[in-house]
């Protein structure tokens, strides 16, 4: 049977990129979108003409309910998720001080509990059949923290340290889950900073340049391939050498 990929967040960006790339694949891909209804339908048509199965289903991570009924859906028609890409995810920028209480919380559902809800509901199935992948996108930011982007860091931080829980937990069921934790990546979300902060960072950054979601994407097809059936409780991160641990 034909193992299904569900990626939040994949109506644009690297959802979007990761989505494309696993459909050279052998999978079933449900696209999950908040907003972007034409732009989810439209990369699941696309992936349909690749000659894979894909359906794009609306929910907004932050909330439960939603999850829940995306979930529903998805075992209806595929029966079970076996690989989870927990994508979908909202930036702040700004001082700490200027940062209003329901930003936090708001960065806070999307990041962190919807990465929560989508595991928590995927992973009853992984573990009766024994198999699951789950791969979580962090930044690095969650690895060296970020001036003006505590809130946004600090999600990133609580991702890694669950995926490492999780990782641990989940093993003996077969289940292996891991961090891919990028720099700067151009797409809607970096072109929230201005052009001197991300030349500051191009600058910082060993490699000399951003990366593309066509390299993170790559970077999760090698996880969820069998190439990276070794790999759990890892963070991953491609960032040129700007953070070297
Ligand atoms: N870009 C970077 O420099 C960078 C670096 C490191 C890590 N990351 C991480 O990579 C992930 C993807 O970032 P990106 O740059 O591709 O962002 P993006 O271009 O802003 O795209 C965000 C995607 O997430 C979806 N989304 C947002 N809120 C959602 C919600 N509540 N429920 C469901 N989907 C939601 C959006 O759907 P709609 O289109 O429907 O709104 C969209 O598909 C994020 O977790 C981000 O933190 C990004």
């Amino acid at each position: 049977m034909k193992r299904t990929v569900l990626i939040t967040g994949s109506s644009r960006g690297i959802g979007r990129a990761i989505a494309l790339k696993l459909a050279e694949g052998d999978y079933n891909i449900v696209v999950n979108y908040s907003n972007s209804k034409d732009m989810a339908d439209n990369l699941a048509d696309t992936i349909r003409a690749m000659g894979k199965d894909s359906i794009a289903v609306q929910a907004d991570v932050s909330d439960y309910n939603q999850v829940k009924k995306m979930f529903d859906q998805v075992f209806d028609r595929f029966g079970k998720v076996d690989i989870l890409i927990n994508n979908a995810g909202i930036s702040v920028y700004g001082m700490l001080q200027d940062t209003s209480i329901e930003e936090w919380h708001k960065v806070y559902a999307t990041n962190v509990n919807g990465t929560f809800y989508c595991t928590k509901l995927a992973i009853p199935k992984m573990i009766s059949q024994k198999y699951g992948k789950i791969i979580n996108i962090s930044s690095i930011w969650g690895l060296v923290g970020a001036s003006c982007e505590s809130l946004y860091a600090s999600t990133k931080g609580a991702i890694n340290t669950f995926t490492k829980s999780i990782a641990k937990e989940l093993a003996p069921s077969g289940i292996t889950a891991n961090v891919v934790a990028p720099g700067v990546v151009l797409t809607d979300m970096s072109d929230q900073l201005d052009e001197e902060a991300l030349e500051v960072v191009r600058e910082e950054t060993p490699l000399g340049r951003h990366s593309s979601p066509e390299e993170i994407a790559d970077v999760v097809d090698f996880l969820v391939s069998d190439k990276g059936d070794f790999f759990t409780g890892q963070i991953i991160s491609p960032n040129g050498g700007l953070v070297i641990q």
